[in-house]
């Protein structure tokens, strides 16, 4: 018997690539493939790639130069750029690293294995197409055991157009599936061991997939169908946009015991003037009456949100409004970046905040994030809490677990091995980790 190829991919970006490489490596192992960690070891890598920011982007770059040493030892290695660097650039990307064999968009990958075998030494192959087809109906999905937590893949792409982002250009418009192959995926995922699936999409609450009648149905009434499922235990999604939420979905926190009680729900700006410019179509007081009305159906609801400091024409005042709507939401969590231009989105052009200030502004608003975190899980201290154990412990006599609200904790003592639901008191915390 010939020795199976051995692949490795790397992934960059956000949740949606992970769930990607994890089923391309289903279907490469499907096909005769092995998995390795070690991109000296592989005979074929694959990057799949974020094109979100700068920095994100030349990432890529960095890595064929390293890879291009290992290519010298190893002339056989065929090497892949998968994911939105592959979308957004293309055959640019061969022009700019030879090495590279092959460029994939993430709409294509179920075109991957017939291309692997039609691959020629020295002639790229660029597919960059968005075809109707669902390319998950078309990949084969040997996946043989999952972990306790995993993601679905529900929705993709987006029709929104904020004005620094590419994702529009990248995942292309706003697909769902349909609903009897997520149920489908999420019983496969559950019978192999998973216990809390989060599902995924650029806009999930955006979704509006197909049943088995032939009606559409909301993110809902799609959290309802799957919390049936008996030994699926923890339901949550990401991400959405505040335009999407509806009454039902607000509803599903209060009556959906295994919809967990976490939420990220970006805002950008707390300055209704830059959300305008952003073209985000919602303002401070329409997102802030959004978190009002989920905090009435979920009281103990943690709000995760997403922030962009520097985007253009953005003012002292503006940054302030920003600053204040941390406090005014209440937000128990937050991810901000500073703004980076993006080719090809509208505000690439628009005139940008000297660097400095922006740095400066960045920092400011990650202390008050982490100020306004650490008074909320200070909050949580003398609670009692469910935690699924997921993780050996980092010390001795620990074991480490997830809260209903996302933060890890480590418990100390005999309480269960991992993969049990277990009752924790919250008796302090160390930095963003609780203990119990
Ligand atoms: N679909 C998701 C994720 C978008 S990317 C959503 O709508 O939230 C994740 C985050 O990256 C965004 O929420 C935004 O805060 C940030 N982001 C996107 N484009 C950016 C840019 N050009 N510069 C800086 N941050 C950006
Ligand atoms: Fe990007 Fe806006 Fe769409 Fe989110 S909603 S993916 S930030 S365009
Ligand atoms: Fe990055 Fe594409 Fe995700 S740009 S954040 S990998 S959708």
């Amino acid at each position: 018997m010939t020795e199976k190829k051995r692949v490795h991919i790397k992934t960059f970006g956000c949740q949606m690539n992970v769930y990607d490489s994890e089923r391309m490596m289903a279907s490469l192992k499907a096909d005769g493939y092995a998995e390795t960690q070690t991109p000296e070891d592989a005979d074929l890598i694959l990057l799949n790639t974020c094109h979100i920011r700068e920095k994100a982007a030349e990432k890529v770059y960095s890595d064929l130069g390293r890879i291009k040493k290992i290519k010298a030892s190893n002339p056989d290695l065929q090497v892949g750029v998968t994911g939105c660097v592959a979308q957004a650039e293309g055959g640019e990307i061969v022009r700019r690293q030879p090495l590279v064999d092959l460029v994939i968009g993430p709409q294509a990958y179920h075109r991957l294995p017939e291309m692997l075998r039609d691959l020629k030494p020295g002639e790229a192959v660029v597919d960059t197409d968005f075809p109707i087809e669902d390319k998950f109906d078309h990949m084969k999905d040997g996946r043989k055991s999952m972990p306790l937590s995993a993601f679905l893949s529900v929705q993709e792409g987006c029709d929104k157009f904020c004005s620094f982002c590419v994702v529009p250009y990248t995942r292309g418009g706003e697909r769902s599936r349909p609903v009897a192959k997520i149920i489908e995926e999420a019983r496969h995922m559950v019978s192999l061991g998973t216990r809390e699936i989060t599902l995924l999409g650029q806009n999930v609450n955006g979704y509006h997939g197909v049943d088995e009648a032939g009606n559409e149905i909301g993110l809902a009434a799609l959290i309802e169908r799957l919390a049936v499922i008996d030994d699926l235990w923890r339901i949550r999604f990401t991400t959405s946009h505040p335009n999407d939420m509806d009454d039902a979905l607000i509803n599903a926190f209060r009556d959906i015991p295994k919809l967990m009680p976490f939420f990220h729900l970006p805002v950008q700006s707390g300055s209704d003037k830059i959300l305008k410019a952003m073209n985000r179509h919602h303002n401070r007081a329409s997102y802030l009456n959004i978190i009002e009305r989920l905090r009435e159906a979920r009281p103990d609801l943690a709000l995760s949100g997403d922030f962009i400091v520097g985007f253009p024409g953005e003012t002292d005042a503006d940054f302030e409004d920003t600053m204040k709507i941390v406090r005014e939401a209440g937000y128990a969590h937050g991810f901000s970046f500073k703004f980076s231009p993006r080719p090809g989105t509208p505000a690439f052009d628009m005139e940008e905040v000297d660097p400095e200030v922006a740095k400066e502004r960045l920092k400011r608003l990650q202390d008050e994030i982490n100020a306004v975190q650490f008074e909320y899980l200070d909050g949580l201290i003398g609670k009692e809490v469910e935690v699924m154990l997921d993780k050996v412990g980092k010390y001795e006599g620990q074991i480490g677990g997830r809260t209903p609200y996302l933060f890890p904790i480590a418990i100390s003592g005999d309480v269960g091995k991992l993969g049990d639901m277990v009752y924790a008191t919250v008796k302090g915390r160390n930095h963003a980790t609780l203990l119990g």
